[in-house]
């Protein structure tokens, strides 16, 4: 078997401010992740024009959501950070991928089935064939750890399933340029903590959501001390106390939220939480919860909104990023035309 070195890719889409889903489900684990890996994070602006995006707020959004990565903890010094559509291979793995992946399997993918909604007729071909453009995103530096939430799993699929019919495809051309028995990796989805699902803090069976019409369904990264104070306040929970045991949260899906939230932005497990809170009821937890909530978020609203106060700072940021990221990019890209047979003019 061909071995590939270790290698973290992961992106988030440009359609929105960060929620805790987010920040929690992906973006702790990307932190981490620097610290044993070489990290690739992208903002995948190709994504989000799946659906209609107002072009002066998508480019806001772009910058937005860079801050947002700065701000977290994501450190350009050792990690990449730039836009996908700054760096061409992407779109041009994508097209390889479309005539790889089949109808079927799309076909399958419950995501779009939820974007689409009811009026499939009317979704962009873009949309339908998102999931090629991520295997792409992440194959296009043979990344093989993608640190993401829960509901990118089936996506996750999908890319080992085009990187295993690519390297099959294609064996005796991969061989014959000296690639030994494989290409592409397979890439590996890295979901863990106590948050990979956040719920809505209004329905604990619904998961948090940019596209929830109501606002109090999601703490946004950038929501002030009020505000994430209120909507905790608010959370729907039910009249038990908090149990003593992780089992106890078994049918409690918004204890079980609640629980998982603390637990992530303290760094510790719902165990933990529950050995300190077990038996107490929501009247001591929430303001609790509210409070550690505000002590983790509110340094990294600050910071983003004073790196957006320099635009121009953070263009050069990604600019750089994506030198970076096209130095690994584009040689791969070469491989793919050669061992899929395009004639390319060599370098
Ligand atoms: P996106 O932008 O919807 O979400 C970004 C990340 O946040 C995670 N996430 C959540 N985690 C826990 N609880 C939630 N409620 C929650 N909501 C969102 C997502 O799982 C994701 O990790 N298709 C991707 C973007 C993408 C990508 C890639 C990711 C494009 N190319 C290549 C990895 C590798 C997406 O739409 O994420």
């Amino acid at each position: 078997m061909t071995t590939f070195p270790e290698r973290v890719f992961s992106g988030m889409q440009p359609t929105h401010s960060l929620h805790l889903g987010n920040y929690l489900g992906a973006m702790v684990n990307w932190v981490k992740m620097q610290d044993t890996h070489d990290c690739i994070y992208c903002v995948v602006d190709m994504h989000a024009i799946t659906v209609w995006q107002e072009p002066e707020e998508l480019t806001r959004n772009i910058r937005e959501l860079t801050a947002a990565y700065l701000a977290g903890g994501v450190d350009p010094e050792r990690s990449v950070i730039f836009n996908q559509s700054a760096v061409p291979a992407h779109a041009e793995l994508a097209w390889v991928f479309n005539c790889i992946a089949r109808m079927g399997w799309l076909n399958r993918m419950t995501q779009f089935k939820e974007k689409a909604g009811k009026d499939r007729e009317n979704a962009s071909t873009g949309l339908f064939v998102y999931p090629n453009l991520m295997a792409a995103d992440i194959l296009v530096y043979r990344a093989t750890h993608v640190p993401v939430g829960e509901d990118q799993k089936q996506h996750l699929e999908l890319a080992r399933d085009i990187a295993a019919k690519f390297n099959n495809d294609f064996a005796g051309s991969i061989a014959a340029h000296g690639h030994g028995e494989a290409f592409f990796p397979l890439p590996e989805p890295f979901i863990t903590g106590p948050a990979t699902r956040v719920m809505s803090l209004r329905d604990g069976t619904k998961k948090m959501s940019k596209s929830d019409a109501s606002d109090f369904s999601r703490i946004n990264m950038t929501d002030d001390a009020d505000a994430i104070a209120q909507k905790f306040r608010k959370a729907r929970t039910d009249p038990e106390p908090l149990p003593s045991e992780v089992e106890g949260l078994a049918a409690r899906p918004e204890a079980d939220n609640l629980v998982g939230i603390f637990a992530a932005l303290k760094g510790s497990s719902k165990q933990a939480v529950l050995a300190e809170y077990g038996g107490r009821g929501f009247a001591e937890f929430k303001p609790a919860l509210a409070e550690l909530a505000v002590e983790r978020l509110s340094p990294i609203a600050a910071e983003m909104r004073r790196l957006l106060a320099d635009p121009a700072e953070i263009d050069a940021l990604l600019a750089r990023g994506a030198e970076r990221a096209n130095a690994i990019a584009a040689p791969i890209m070469d491989e793919v035309k050669d061992v899929v047979g395009l004639l390319r003019p060599k370098r």
